[in-house]
Parts: structure tokens; sequence; C-alpha cells
């Protein structure tokens, strides 16, 4: 049978008390909303209906393909899911409902849950979870005959009910005909509000069958209604994804400091130690060791690099390349393979060609650099005059001396050596040493080796 999944997000998010809207906030950086709407989109094979609220507009950017609802006033989980009915409109399969603040549920439970629904006479499935813990999830109501009945509210619960430990999730499974019809006959609630959990009560007072299946995942049915739940559901990822890497041959010295972004990827044999995070489409290549103390965000880094303790943001490396302490590489640094940053060298929008030596505290940027150059201790590349940046090229095995000032635009040529503390403001050519403030062109270098 086909389903159609509608993701309920238009809730102001109170209790997160922050200006970043609920579904907004990430885990393992991605936002809570497009876990949930990924994962529908997996086990109906089709794109969720979302329902969010009138000012979140720059929310829909996050699932472009998605059929987008507003929901005018927020009046309940039960009136947000009505809002989907026109953008559903002649459809008569399943429905799969889904809480957006429920980021971990797995598509193996969402599967089983709509295979419940489809195996189920009556027109109503819910997910479970029995626990303690109750963390303010509604109660699920049985009969003495073991029949469910309704869900009530923690808000609106007895003390008896209050004690019940089998609870409801916040993802359900209907028949979209019956949806409908009921969606507009729930009850309103003490609260004010339109609950979708009456619609249990609302099969159940039919006589209909009311199927579950519940979880023995407590992880995975972590809702996000605060930022503690949303540290805890952030460390179930975690280890989520810690545990998914170390099966594929990853080995991580500490996985309780190591924080990995869902979309990273690692070749085998990559190490990664301690207080290591890797963040939005990162690669790293086989063999490479990473941190510890190190970031890397949106950065491809090549097979068997050393990356001790260092900042790369943006970066491309090739293979070989060896990093730190204490470097840092900004968006467009490019490092050919085995290519070597010191500590405190600072790398952005700039070539370095394969085998470049860069050791100790030097700025390079809007820069090319050819292969096999040596770029001594406190160079500057002086790129901004104020106004614009401009650009500094190197040439192959060039030899730039210790705290050269190369003041762009300029070009240095191949073979050229720079002497200690020069400061560059005019081009020198192949094979010539420059010295002095400025610097000047005192010998040609070719003449000596020749
Ligand atoms: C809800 C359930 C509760 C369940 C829990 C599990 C109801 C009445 N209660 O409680 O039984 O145990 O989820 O996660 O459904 N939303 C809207 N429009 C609204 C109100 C809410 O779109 O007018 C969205 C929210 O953005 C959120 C979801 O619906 O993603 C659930 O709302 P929330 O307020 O978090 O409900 P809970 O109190 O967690
Ligand atoms: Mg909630």
């Amino acid at each position: 049978m086909p389903c159609e999944s509608i993701v309920l997000a238009a809730g102001l998010g109170t209790r997160m008390r922050s200006p970043l809207p609920k579904v907004l906030h990430t885990i393992a950086g991605r936002p809570m909303l497009v876990w949930v709407a990924e994962a529908c989109r997996e086990v109906t094979g089709r794109p969720p209906t979302i329902v969010l609220g009138p000012d979140q507009e720059a929310i829909r950017s996050l699932v472009p393909d998605a059929a987008w609802v507003v929901q005018e006033a927020r009046l309940g989980t039960g009136h947000a899911a009505l809002q989907a009915k026109t953008a559903l409109q002649g459809y008569h399969g399943l429905v799969l409902i889904v809480n957006g603040d429920m980021p971990l549920v797995t598509t193996g439970t969402m599967s089983a849950l709509i295979g419940a629904q489809e195996a189920n006479a009556g027109p109503l499935s819910l997910l479970t979870v029995t626990t303690r813990d109750s963390r303010g999830f509604g109660r699920l109501l049985r009969d003495s005959s073991g029949r469910i009945t309704g869900v009530v509210e923690e808000a609106h619960a007895t003390p008896e009910q209050l004690v019940i430990q089998e609870l409801n999730a916040g993802v359900y499974c209907v028949r979209a005909d019956w949806l409908w019809e009921q969606l507009e006959r729930l009850p309103v609630s003490p609260k004010g509000e339109y609950y979708l959990t009456d619609l249990v009560a609302a099969a159940a007072g039919e006589g209909e069958q009311i199927s579950w299946v519940e979880t023995g995942d407590v992880g995975e049915v972590i809702g996000i209604n605060t930022q503690v739940h949303l540290a805890e559901a952030e460390a179930v990822v975690r280890r989520r994804i810690g545990v998914k890497w170390m099966d594929q041959g990853v080995t991580m010295q500490d996985p309780t400091s190591t924080y990995i972004d869902l979309d990273v990827r690692l070749g085998s044999g990559v190490m990664i130690l301690a207080n290591t995070h890797l963040q939005g489409a990162t690669t790293i290549g086989p063999g490479s060791v990473i941190g510890p103390n190190t970031v890397i965000r949106d950065s491809s880094v090549g097979e068997e690099c050393t990356i001790l303790a260092s900042h790369l943001d943006g970066a491309t490396l090739g293979d070989r390349v060896v990093i730190g302490p204490f470097g840092h590489l900004r968006k467009g640094a490019e490092l050919a393979d085995e290519v070597h940053l010191g500590n405190f060298g600072e790398v952005k929008n700039s070539r370095l060609g394969q085998g470049v030596k860069m050791g100790h505290f030097s700025y390079i940027g809007d820069a090319t650099i050819g292969a096999e150059t040596n770029i001594g201790a406190g160079t500057i590349t002086c790129n901004f005059d104020g106004r614009q940046k401009n650009e500094t090229h190197i040439g192959r095995e060039a030899f730039i001396g210790s705290d050269t000032m190369l003041v762009a635009p300029i070009r240095i040529g191949d073979g050229a050596r720079t002497g200690a503390g020069s400061v560059v403001t005019k081009d020198i050519g192949d094979h010539s040493l420059a010295v002095g403030m400025p610097a000047r062109v005192i010998r040609r270098l070719k003449d000596d080796h020749e």
C-alpha cells in the first residue's frame, strides 16, 4: 500500500528558550527537521508534507522538494496535521505522521509501524516505548483486556495515569480517509488545543482496532523539547556515528570526545585522536591521522596525512600532507601532495605546490606557490592594501628568507631567493637573490650555479 508522510513542525518550541526555531537546531550538524524529513522520504519513497508555522518561511530551503503547508494559528498537533489535508487531496492510502521533534526515530522503526498498519483492520497504529523516564510524553491507556483506549497528556493525567510507563512516542500511521474525517471532529482539549493523540480515543470509541509497535530502543525516541534533550540526542547520534565508522575500520582513541557530523566520509585505516571535530562535508582519505585537538570543516584530506591540533575550513589537501601543531587553513587553501605546514601557519585562498615547506609563523593569502619552494619562518604575503586583496605568485624551488614581507601584487620567479627580513615591493625574476628594505636584486643565482 502506498504511504505518504506528514511532519509536524509548526510548534514554537518555547521550551527550548532559544531564538532559533526548534526544528533548526542541529544534531550531528544536520537540522532536526532534515533528520525527520529524510527518514520519511526513505521509508515512503517520496518527499514528505511538512507543516510549518506562519513565521518560519526560512525553513523551506532545508527540504526544497517537500510539500509545505502553513499552520496559521498554532492550535495543536491535531490541527497541524489537518493543515496537510489539501496537499494530500485525492490520496487514499496510508499516512505516516511524525512529530518534527523526533529526529532519531529510525527508518526501520517507521517501516515496522507502516507494516503494522498494513496488517491492521482498524484505521490507526502508533509507536510506543516503555520506560520509567516519561520525559513528558503522553501515557498510553489500555482497558482491563489490554485494548488501547486512548492517550492522555502528562499535563492532564491523574496520579494513577502518571505512573503508566507505556508512552506515546509521537509517530503514527493512519488510513488517510479516516484521518481527515476524524481530524475535523477532534474535541478541544483543556488547554484549548486540538490534540492529534485524541485520534486514539476516537478510534477506540468506534470499536476500531488500534495497532502499535513498541521500540526497545529508548534512544531513538528522544523527543526534543528542551536544550537538555537536544544534548542527549546529540550523544546518542554521536555514538551511532562512531560505531558505524569503527565497524568500517576507523580507529577512535576516544569516541566520547570525537564529534563527527553525519555527512563526513572516512577512509579505511583513518585514526582519529581525542577531541577532534569533523564537520560538514568533510572527507578524510585512508590512513590519515587526525588530532588530537583538531577541527576540520567542509574540507577534503587526502591519504596518509597527519593533522595535529589544527583548524581547517574549506581546505583541500593532497596525500601525505603534514600540518601542525596549530595550523590554520581557511577557505580555498589547496595543499598539494607532501606539503608541510608547521606551527602557526595560516593559508587562505592559495595553492601550495607539491612539497612546499612552510615551517613556522607565516601567512599566505591569495597566493600560488610552486613545487618544492621553502617559505621561511615569519613570511607574510601582504595581500591587503587597505582597499583590495592582491595576489602573490611564487615560482618553483624558490627560497623565501625568514621574515620576508611580500607586498602584493608581486611575482617571485622560479629558484629565486630573498634575504632574511627583506621587504619585497617589486617583482623578482627567476634565480635572482633580493635583499633589504625595499628589497633589491643583488645577484643572479643562475650565474653562481653556472
Ligand atoms: C506530543 C504528544 C505526546 C507525545 C509526544 C512525543 C500531542 C498532543 N502530544 O507531545 O503525546 O508523547 O509528542 O514526542 O500530540 N506542532 C505543530 N503545531 C502545533 C503544535 C505542535 O506543528 O500547533 C508540532 C511541533 O512543532 C512538534 C510536534 O508538533 O514538532 C509535537 O509538538 P510538541 O509541542 O513537541 O508536543 P509534545 O508536548 O512533545
Ligand atoms: Mg515534543
